[in-house]
């Protein structure tokens, strides 16, 4: 993961997608936003893995309260300097260099809500699995929402597909929450946003550790 995202690799991406990002996140993320808004408790972190160039972070920030604890995690050193860079110095966001396991070694109290957008689908099926276990069994999270490209025909697939000419997965995300012990208690399933040889559909979803 970090050869494949650490270096050059990822802004090189972020430059390619900036323009379309932004519609296609309110559009598709509206259930996180509302949440966060409406059910996120004061005292939980809301912790953003994978925050990439930070776009979902600052529109987020937008709606939140100007005191909400937000903490973005990636392992692209330049993303996060680039983030640092372009935010006040008074930002309620801390950024993360690394990964959200040796967060929560670091934070052992913290109480929070994981999200993790457009990321997952660029781990194998195992490291998913892996995360969605930690997750849900590390008894601090209260809520795991995702938002992920998924392809049309995954729903009959308990494998994931890989994705052609990319180095992504499509993954069976509502198999591996149930499998590791979450509840969804929403989701839902977008055509696909923009223009993309890729033909993926997007699912979002709120889900809650049962463990
Ligand atoms: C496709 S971008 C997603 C960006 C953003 N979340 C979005 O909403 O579009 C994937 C990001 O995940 C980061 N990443 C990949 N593996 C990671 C891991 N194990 N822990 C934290 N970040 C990771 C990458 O560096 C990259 O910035």
């Amino acid at each position: 993961m970090f050869n494949l995202w650490g270096g050059d690799a990822g802004s090189v991406f972020f430059d390619g997608i900036k323009s379309t990002q932004m519609p296609v996140y309110l559009r598709t993320r509206g259930i996180i936003v509302d949440l966060l808004k409406t059910r996120c408790q004061a005292h939980e972190v809301v912790v953003e893995i994978g925050t990439g160039n930070g776009v979902f972070i600052k529109c987020l920030q937008t709606v939140l309260p100007s005191d909400a604890k937000l903490v973005v995690i990636d392992i692209n050193s330049n993303e996060i300097n680039k983030n640092l860079a372009s935010l006040p110095r008074d930002s309620n966001v801390k950024f993360h260099f690394g990964t959200i396991d040796d967060w929560l070694c670091e934070n052992k109290s913290a109480q929070v809500v994981v999200i993790v957008c457009g990321t997952l689908m660029w781990f194998p099926q195992t490291q998913v699995d892996d995360l969605f276990r930690t997750l849900s069994t590390c008894g601090r999270v209260s809520h795991l929402c995702i938002s992920e490209g998924v392809h049309p025909s995954i729903t009959d697939n308990k494998k994931s597909i890989p994705g052609v000419g990319l180095f992504n997965h499509y993954h069976n995300y509502k198999y591996l929450l149930i499998k590791n012990g979450y509840e969804i208690i929403e989701s839902r399933l977008f055509p696909p946003p923009i223009e993309t040889p890729r033909g993926h559909t997007y699912w979002t979803a709120i889900a809650r550790p049962t463990r």
